[in-house]
């Protein structure tokens, strides 16, 4: 049963890779909107947003709380539906795929880092970054190396047994980031992964972000840290529901 489940789950993933257009884009982002709630209480979060960056780039998205980042992030992971417009990820168009072609797609296409970490509490830390590869089919000592090595990375490998309760906020935090990049994926997604983080954790983090990023892993990350924001390598700000880059950062 586990082995047929598997081939369905590498079939997906063999699909989408198929179907990924071959593209120097990471994100294709035209005329998107979205906002919440109906008649009075309806709010426009989005209002017509275009946004494009290249496969293997950094950048950063800045701007007021409330202002639509996370809802961004969102419709970039395919969690959340777009009302108007389209969105590209990875040559992929979101919204024609199935529920099954997203799972796979967040699984194989890209990393997430959710703004609140979303830790699986029944797994240890060491067992919360072997997660997405048990998605993509490697063997289990394969995994266990990986994550002990990327736990290593993290300063984080004396807690690899502990549960996410048992750890603190910032660690939490970088088993979080940890989790999202084990896979080596194409593209990392970040919503404030340094917010719990001192200025040496958050330099720390940053480091090897960039790091991944100078080996092709491209990087969307969103902060309110300027510090944070200054390792990417394009500025953009969200404001009045639509992305502007700010050139001139110097
Ligand atoms: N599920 C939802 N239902 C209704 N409104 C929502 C929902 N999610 C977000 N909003 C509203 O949409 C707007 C944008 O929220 P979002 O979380 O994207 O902001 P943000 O820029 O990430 O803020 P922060 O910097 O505080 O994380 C806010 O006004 C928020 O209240
Ligand atoms: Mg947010």
């Amino acid at each position: 049963m586990k082995r047929a489940a598997e081939n369905k789950e590498e079939l997906e993933v063999q699909k989408l890779s198929d179907s990924s257009e071959k593209t120097n884009l990471a994100v294709e982002v035209r005329g998107l909107k979205k906002g919440y709630g109906k008649g009075n209480a309806r709010t426009e979060v989005l209002k017509g947003l275009d946004f494009e960056m290249e496969s293997g780039d950094f950048c950063v998205i800045m701007g007021a709380s409330g202002c639509g980042k996370s809802t961004l992030m969102s419709i970039l992971c395919g969690i959340e539906q777009i009302e108007e417009g389209t969105c590209k990820v990875n040559g992929l168009e979101l919204k024609k795929l199935t529920d099954r072609e997203l799972a796979s797609f967040r699984s194989t296409q890209i990393g997430i880092v959710f703004q609140s970490f979303f830790l699986d509490e029944a797994r240890t830390l060491e067992e919360n970054v072997e997660m997405p590869m048990g998605y993509s089919g490697v063997k289990k000592k394969r995994r266990r190396a990986q994550a002990q090595k990327v736990l290593e990375e993290f300063h984080l490998a004396e807690l690899a047994k502990k549960r996410p309760s048992q750890v603190s906020g910032g660690e939490q935090q970088r088993a979080a980031v940890a989790r999202a990049i084990v896979n080596h994926p194409k593209l990392l997604i970040a919503d404030e992964p340094t917010g719990n983080l001192d200025e040496e954790n958050t330099k720390n983090v940053m480091e090897l972000l960039t790091g991944l990023n100078e080996n092709g892993m491209g990087i969307i990350l969103v902060t309110h840290d300027p510090y944070a924001a200054s390792f990417a390598k394009r500025k953009y700000v969200l404001e009045h529901g639509v992305l502007k880059e700010e050139r001139n950062r110097n």
